[in-house]
């Protein structure tokens, strides 16, 4: 939809961007744009909205029914993320407001991520970097640094959605790893297969697993999912690679686990209040801290940006958004009058 300024539809993008995301949106709409990546309180969110139809975001802005009721002339929110654990869906469905995250776009990208994390765990190469720069390394020795094996291991996983499947398609098939895992429905016999991957229930997950990863979407159900009674189960030689969601592993828990070697070691790409990170997981050594990096690769986050405005332009312009959180918005009229 090319027109002037005054017909053009407004939208927001709530962080910086790729500039040619914000070229490309250009094109249909007014945009308003946050070089500097503050990251803004509600209050100044839902203010810089006023007028906006469209909100181009990312997993962190909090989009609430607040948020919503502020501003009812917004039509479409559209996260350049996959995860969307941060907006209210059934309060935008309920307003006839389009949500619309960037699902398959960073699956594989997450899934290199999460899989080198697990090796990282696995084989303390965090710690024997740290050892190495610290000039403590003095002579070979048959105990130095030792880990434990990935290929030939019980892989296990918490969630086999896209990025489960991809990190056990890396297990199964570059490193011989066994798969085990455990989900909210099974997948079929077929998609199995070719991992040889046995569903599990989670008991039985933590319990065999020699390398668990988490790769399970954050929700009220799955808050703590991993927590002490959880990590008391699991092999005092295992390690847990979390690449999903803080809140999901129960951090202080976490923590005393590893301080007292309950389990071995772990990965986390994400926290449960990041970006603060729990004091005590600081303090050891046997945990390998990234800064939510998961899907940060430069071509992923080209395309998750991309993805995020193709929905933003045809949800504003009345084409059918490619990847809908709820499609059942699209069954109404409401949100597609655009300006
Ligand atoms: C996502 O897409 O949800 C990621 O966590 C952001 O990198």
């Amino acid at each position: 939809m090319i027109g002037t300024a005054l017909h053009r539809p407004h939208v927001l993008i709530a962080r910086a961007v790729f500039p040619e995301a914000v070229a490309r949106l250009g094109e249909h709409f007014e945009v308003e744009t946050n070089a500097d990546d503050t990251e803004w309180a509600p209050q100044e969110l839902s203010r810089r909205l006023r007028g906006k139809t469209g909100l181009l975001a990312t997993s962190v802005e909090r989009v609430d029914a607040a948020l919503l009721d502020a501003n009812p002339q917004l039509r479409a929110v559209c996260l350049m993320t996959v995860g969307y654990n941060n907006v209210d869906v059934p309060a935008c469905t309920a307003r006839g407001v389009l949500a619309s995250n960037a699902p398959g776009v960073l699956t594989e990208t997450t899934a290199d991520l999460g899989f080198a994390l697990m090796m990282a765990t696995a084989r303390r190469m965090a710690e024997a970097e740290r050892f190495l720069r610290s000039g403590l390394w003095t002579k070979w020795r048959y105990d130095l640094l030792t880990g434990s094996d990935v290929h030939g291991a019980t892989l296990g996983i918490l969630g086999m959605g896209r990025v489960g499947q991809a990190i056990a398609r890396r297990g199964a098939l570059g490193f011989g790893m066994k798969v085990i895992y455990h989900n909210r429905s099974r997948l079929s016999a077929a998609d199995e297969a070719p991992l040889g991957a046995r569903y599990v229930d989670k008991v039985t997950l933590l319990r065999e697993s020699d390398h668990l990863v988490l790769v399970v979407p954050y929700s009220a159900a799955s808050h703590h999912a991993i927590g002490a009674a959880e990590l008391a189960l699991m092999k005092p030689r295992a390690t847990l690679t979390n690449v999903a969601r803080g809140g999901i592993v129960d951090d202080a828990a976490l923590a005393a686990a590893l301080r007292d070697r309950r389990i071995a070691a772990a990965g986390l790409d994400v926290y449960e209040n990041e970006p603060a990170v729990h004091p005590a997981l600081l303090e050891l050594p046997n945990v390998v801290l990234l800064p939510h990096i998961g899907s940060a690769s430069e071509a992923t986050r080209r395309a998750m940006v991309g993805c995020a405005a193709d929905n933003l332009i045809a949800a504003l312009t009345g084409a059918a958004p490619p990847t809908p959180i709820n499609p059942e918005v699209l069954q109404g009229k409401r949100w597609q009058s655009g300006v």
